[in-house]
């Protein structure tokens, strides 16, 4: 098989990218290690910048985002028995982000993509990559038993953190920076209406909180554990009971519990590759960054990865090698910008094991000064409603 563009990876990024692709008349194969199912069936964010909701409109893949999706003005910080509304509207000139799961985004776009009768396959197995150091790279994988090779003229590794596409490139030729966090997040998602119309970010001397949601009547609820906790350690009466404690009283009031449709633990991580160009094999998405999750950032750099590549490589074959010259560059600038404001996001709001009464003085100093400072809490909610693309 040849196309012009082979995409390794069919989460958001890659099916995404393709779909910018075909807008673009840009012929291109996603190729998933995974079922349709399994990809849908895992939980991620849900917090969307309007740089995305953009990006996904762009792709034709808005209509139900639109209809479905929550369009939210403000965030609450939680902190000292009581929480703050920081009225992200207001302190950027009019802009709001968009609350619609990462898998409905992912859902609309494999719809599109199936609709469209575009080339997709799953359950790939033993990907591999060549020759992506020359000008006529190749993808081989096995599916169902049977061996493909794709020639193409560029491949877009949109395989995540565990993929094999960054795994691929000469260690020389890779810079790495990571920060491990010392805890995690037990996520729980439930249909009970969230505590809050908008989201909750609390900081408590238990831990953090994050008080989130998918819809009207279905929460996503998460709280700061350890690094070796299991979900098993946590029945939902467990959950419920130890969220009530971090929350101010009047929202631990308003709290409204039932069963949990879902439990997982997630660790947190800051990690960049550099650069994300090697030839013509181009890193998108968490094949080449992670953010931890406080502020949800990692679903939106990874669309501007992609809004990216997609306009590079349609300049491509207009016959201007401009943008994918600079494909790396320009990401990196952009990926550095929220790799900082979530590990800010995510030390301001988490207790540290080692940071003692002195780190907890300097987290209360910085909330009160975040609340009452408008500088301050406009360089907050600029960030968070996203930086320019
Ligand atoms: N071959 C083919 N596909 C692979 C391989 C491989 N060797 N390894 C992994 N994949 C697939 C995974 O099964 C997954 O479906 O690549 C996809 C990568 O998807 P994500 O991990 O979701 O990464 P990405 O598309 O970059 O999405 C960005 O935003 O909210 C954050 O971390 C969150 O997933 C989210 C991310
Ligand atoms: C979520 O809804 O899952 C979510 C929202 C905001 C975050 C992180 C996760 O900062």
């Amino acid at each position: 098989m040849r196309v012009q563009v082979a995409i390794v990876g069919g989460g958001p990024a890659g099916h995404l990218l393709g779909q910018l692709l075909h807008k673009a008349g840009i012929e291109a194969i996603v190729i998933e290690r995974h079922s349709r199912e399994y990809v849908l069936g895992r939980i991620r964010a849900g917090v969307l910048e309007q740089g995305t909701t953009d990006l996904l409109d762009e792709a034709g893949v808005g209509a139900r985002m639109h209809h479905e999706g929550l369009l939210h003005g403000g965030i609450s910080l939680d902190f000292g028995g009581t929480h703050h509304r920081i009225d992200l509207h207001h302190l950027t000139g009019g802009k709001q982000v968009m609350v619609y799961g990462q898998t409905e985004v992912t859902r609309d776009l494999m719809d599109a993509r199936a609709a469209a009768g575009l080339a997709t396959a799953y359950e790939a197995e033993q990907v591999s990559l060549h020759d992506f150091d020359g000008e006529r790279p190749r993808v081989r994988y096995v599916q169902h038993g049977v061996a493909h090779e794709v020639e193409c003229d560029f491949i877009a590794g949109c395989d995540g953190y565990h993929g094999v596409s960054r795994a691929s490139v000469p260690a020389s030729a890779l810079q790495t920076f990571e920060r491990i966090y010392p805890f995690g997040w037990l996520g729980m998602l439930t249909d009970t209406p969230p505590v809050s119309h908008e989201l909750v970010y609390t900081n408590h001397a238990r831990g953090f909180a994050l008080c989130s949601m998918r819809s009207h009547t279905r929460s996503r609820y998460y709280l700061q554990c350890s690094l070796d906790d299991k979900v098993e350690n946590w029945s939902d009466q467990a959950f419920w009971d130890e969220l009530r404690r971090r929350l101010a009283p009047d929202l631990a009031e308003q709290l409204q519990t039932g069963p949990s449709i879902e439990k997982s633990i997630a660790p947190l991580r800051s990690f960049v590759a550099e650069p994300m160009r090697f030839g013509r094999l181009f890193l998108a998405g968490d094949a080449a960054h992670i953010v931890p999750p406080t502020g949800a950032k990692g679903l939106n750099l990874a669309a501007s990865d992609v809004g990216y590549l997609g306009r590079a490589l349609t300049e491509f074959y207009a016959g201007n090698e401009g943008g994918i010259n600079a494909y790396s560059d320009t990401c990196l600038r952009r990926v550095w910008k929220a790799v900082r404001f979530s590990w800010w996001f995510t030390s301001l709001m988490h207790k540290f094991p080692d940071s003692g009464g002195f780190g907890e003085k300097i987290q209360a100093a910085e909330l009160d000064y975040l609340i009452h400072s408008q500088a301050a809490s406009t360089a907050l909610a600029e960030n968070y409603v996203g930086l320019p693309l």
